[in-house]
């Protein structure tokens, strides 16, 4: 059993709050996509009607266990306060007296930030003097920080041994969803998986071949599997190595494996011309880098009929102009369909809102290798800390 925010009683409590705020920051302090944050805000305002104290804390980065202010939390206090219309009192440190002090002068419905719990190398190896620390600071904890679910730390895991702990509002939001696509969805049921590396995708596959009613696959993955099953793909991004993996996917997902027809090919990623061709028929000096129109035709209709879609990465390399056709017309079938839209991963996400699509989707994940690996069937450390 897994306890709520809604089941504790945080009144006047100290509630330390694990949120994923690690979002993009350029050299001026700019953040931005800031979408992670906006995520938290049904959390802040919940903690804040209820009377609580906050205290926020995250990562940003990886500074490897040194204080390191490229990776300060202090622009994200600034944006997190205009996005919360409340204030939000940034803590320059996560450990010793001065969030000690902070959190003791705190009143209700304050929200402090801490900074970088990545500051400390504690952090990563979840160290239990450490943890207990960060308990001290707090009556309960909460894990909000759906996107560093999958990193077994001192704030997502240590701290859970030492308060009560519940799963925050979009933690919750983010398991219902994704757990609506392994247990029990809405049939049809249509994968979409995409991505340059078959290797990195192989549990995936695997996991939503045993769910899915239909599975497309794009990206150069696609390609390694019609490469192993014989297909011409030319010059295209292939991993030989994992031919024999590839074999074994086609085997075990037979008829419900919908692979691309035709490829957006060319000469080289940035050759200004570009050639419609047969996806199991790349001509030699030429390489695959999208899906091409008669797949998505041929993927509309599973797209159209599925009361559920699961989506992870791209189609194609999307950050190129010429390649991004493919994620941005399957999106737009996915959009108009009346299925539940679940999609994850930080680069389809990317592709999605540079389409202006991403709004269109029933639930866009926060976490990347979080969405990946629950959707590969793990339990994640930082899920399993709040059992009870
Ligand atoms: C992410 O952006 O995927 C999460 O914040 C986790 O970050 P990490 O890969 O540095 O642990």
């Amino acid at each position: 059993m897994r306890r709520s925010l809604r089941d504790l009683d945080v009144a006047r409590k100290r509630v330390l709050v694990r949120a994923d705020l690690n979002v993009p920051i350029d050299a001026y302090g700019a953040i931005g996509d800031d979408s992670r944050l906006r995520a938290l805000l049904p959390t802040l305002a919940y903690l804040r009607e209820a009377r609580a104290i906050t205290l926020l804390c995250s990562h940003l980065g990886r500074p490897e266990g040194r204080r390191d202010m490229r990776f300060t939390l202090a622009p994200v206090a600034r944006r997190l306060s205009e996005l919360a219309l409340c204030p939000v009192l940034f803590v320059g440190d996560c450990a010793g007296e001065e969030p000690r002090i902070a959190s003791a002068r705190a009143q209700p419905g304050d929200v402090l930030l801490l900074e970088n719990v990545r500051f400390y190398a504690e952090e990563e190896k979840n160290d239990p003097a450490f943890a207990a620390d960060l308990a001290r600071l707090a009556d309960v904890f909460v894990n909000d920080a759906f996107g560093t679910a999958h990193r077994a730390h001192a704030s997502t895991v240590g701290v859970a041994a030492h308060i009560p702990a519940a799963a925050g509002l979009l933690m919750e939001r983010e398991i219902a969803a994704l757990s609506s696509v392994l247990h029990d969805p809405a049939r049809p049921l249509v994968g979409i998986v995409g991505g340059a590396k078959i290797s990195t995708k192989i549990d995936i596959v695997r996991n939503l071949i045993g769910v899915v009613d239909t599975l497309c696959i794009g990206g150069a993955m696609a390609l390694t599997l019609i490469a192993a099953r014989g297909g011409r793909i030319g010059r295209s991004l292939v991993e030989p190595a994992a031919y024999e993996v590839a074999r074994e996917i086609l085997a075990e997902a037979g008829s419900r494996l919908a692979l691309p027809t035709d490829a957006v090919a060319a000469l080289s990623i940035d050759a200004a011309e570009t050639r419609i061709v047969s996806a199991a028929e790349v001509p030699d000096d030429f390489a695959g880098f999208d899906v091409g129109p008669a797949t998505v035709e041929a993927w509309s209709p599973a797209i159209a009929s599925a009361r559920t879609i699961v989506w992870n990465g791209p189609l194609g390399a999307y950050e190129r102009p010429p390649y991004a056709a493919g994620t941005r017309a399957v999106a737009k079938r996915v959009a108009a369909s009346s299925a539940q839209s679940i999609v994850g991963g930080g680069d389809l996400v990317a592709a999605l809102e540079s389409a202006g699509l991403a709004d269109r989707m029933t639930h866009v994940s926060t976490g990347g290798g979080a969405s990946l690996e629950f959707l590969e069937g793990k339990a994640l450390p930082g899920i399993a800390a709040l059992e009870v």
